[in-house]
């Protein structure tokens, strides 16, 4: 397998773990047109993205797309021994280091009251798309829509991104989820209608976007880790040799210190040695004729 091939299989594989299935991801990571559903799931940010619009008009695809971008962009995974590793590239904020995860509303319907932990994941996903909305069933004591409606809140509280799709109409959703659910998705995000000629599909060749996932990408990561190893190294190199210099700089002047020459005895010359002798007689003299009586 060569390394494009196993980045292939890697984001494949995470992809998975997210809830996109391989018929979604070739068709998402592949060369799309761009389209008003596109547009908008592109440039969505934080807070909630509602896109309404007619079946066929690009919103799963669109969403799909938006999920798979951090995961299949190569800057966010690292090569290294042969394989190919995620980096939590936000795993620094804490309230931000849950998972991308991608549900159709189907399977959000089958989500018990309480199961704290299925909910508390879709809280903290660092991107949740939930597809098709309008499509479950709804359940007569309001639960699933106010646990959609909840979600759109914790989700806006955290600063998390959440993109909703379904076809129904503004009115239809109103009407199946409540006033509640649409204003708390206009007030924290935007709701586009992907409805009339706007909609309608462009030509695969018109503004095409680029596949997600292209050799050239994945070899210019490669590059670039390999060139960051060396830079790293390098530092590395320079560093260890300062030390070593300074080391033995130090070395040099303990063993400077140590051979220091002692002072040496100078010897006095013979006429210094006869004139130190007169001088202690004439002193001894004097002494003596001072003290008569004592003995030197
Ligand atoms: N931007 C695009 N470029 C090329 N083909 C696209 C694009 N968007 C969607 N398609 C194609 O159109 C088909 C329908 O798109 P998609 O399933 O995303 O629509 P949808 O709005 O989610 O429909 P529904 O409301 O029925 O779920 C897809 O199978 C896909 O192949
Ligand atoms: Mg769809």
């Amino acid at each position: 397998m060569t390394t494009f091939e196993t980045f292939q299989s890697a984001a494949i594989a995470m992809a998975d773990r997210a809830g996109v299935m391989g018929r979604e991801f070739r068709e998402a990571s592949g060369p799309v047109a761009e389209t008003e559903a596109m547009t908008a799931a592109m440039a969505h940010k934080d807070g909630a993205l509602l896109l309404l619009g007619k079946p066929g008009s690009g919103k799963t695809l669109a969403a799909t797309r938006r999920l798979l971008r951090p995961i299949c962009n190569p800057a966010n995974w690292l090569f290294c021994n042969g394989g190919w590793q995620y980096r939590r590239f936000i795993a620094t904020d804490p309230r931000r280091t849950g998972e991308l995860i991608w549900r159709t509303a189907r399977s959000l319907a089958r989500i018990q009251q309480y199961d704290q932990d299925t909910v508390e994941e879709l809280f903290s996903a660092r991107l949740l798309v939930l597809d098709d909305l309008g499509q479950e069933y709804l359940d007569k004591n309001g639960f699933l829509a106010s646990l959609i409606d909840e979600i759109v809140t914790e989700r806006h509280r955290r600063e998390l991104p959440t993109l909703l799709t379904s076809n129904t109409t503004p009115a239809e959703f109103t009407e199946r989820y409540g006033h509640r659910v649409l204003d708390r998705i206009v007030d924290t995000g935007r709701m586009v209608a992907c409805d009339g000629d706007s909609l309608r599909r462009k030509p695969a060749t018109d503004r095409p976007l680029p596949a997600l996932i292209t050799e050239a990408l994945v070899a210019a990561r490669i590059d670039e880790q390999e060139a960051d190893r060396a830079r790293q190294h390098r530092e590395w190199r320079q560093r260890e040799d300062a030390r070593e210099a300074s080391a033995r700089e130090a070395q040099q002047a303990r063993a400077a210190a140590r051979a220091e020459p002692k002072p040496v005895d100078v010897p006095m010359t013979e006429a210094e040695v006869a004139a130190r002798k007169a001088k202690i007689t004439a002193d001894l003299e004097a002494w003596a004729a001072k003290n008569p009586g004592a003995s030197a």
